[in-house]
């Protein structure tokens, strides 16, 4: 199995989806490792997304994740990166399916609820980790139900 960083972004905090969307992935079967409360400072907002940084829609970008509180986790499962981008639907809400979460829950491109690490962006995942968790915030754990969800 593998860990992937999670964040409900303020948007969906504000309008109270983070149950829903947290529910979404225990159903499948991930695993939490770890989760927080909390609301990122303009620093850790700019690493997060330094590659958007040249990009005329950064600034927007940064006071928009900063504005709120978002609901930050680390989920381990098979596959779980992809997996969870493919749960998320595409970047731009319009153009998600429905049964995604961002089909389901957005219609804004600049308001799309969810943020999850790039399963093509070789390292990413243990970038983001790093950069939003200590190591004494993951819990190691066995999930009873473990030999029941994978062959
Ligand atoms: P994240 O999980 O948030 O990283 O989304 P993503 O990986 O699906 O998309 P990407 O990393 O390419 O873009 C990061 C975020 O910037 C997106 O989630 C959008 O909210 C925002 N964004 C991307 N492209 C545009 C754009 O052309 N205009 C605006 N206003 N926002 C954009
Ligand atoms: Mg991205």
């Amino acid at each position: 199995t593998e860990r992937t960083f999670v964040m409900v972004k303020p948007d969906g905090v504000q309008r109270g989806l983070v149950s829903d969307i947290l529910d979404r992935f225990e159903n499948r079967g991930l695993k939490i490792v770890g989760a927080k409360f909390m609301r990122l400072d303009r620093e850790l907002a700019e690493a997060h997304y330094a590659e958007h940084e040249d990009k005329e829609f950064f600034e927007g970008l940064v006071d928009f994740i900063t504005s709120g509180p978002v609901f930050a986790m680390v989920l381990d499962g098979q596959d779980a990166t992809r997996q969870v981008r493919r749960m998320m639907g595409a970047t731009d809400p319009a153009e998600a399916e429905p049964g995604t979460i961002r089909g389901d829950f957005g219609l804004d491109l600049g308001r799309n609820v969810i943020h999850g690490s790039d399963h093509e962006d070789e390292g990413a995942n243990a970038r983001e980790i790093e950069l939003f968790f200590d190591d004494d915030e993951l819990v190691d754990w066995d999930k009873i139900d473990g030999s029941w969800l994978y062959e």
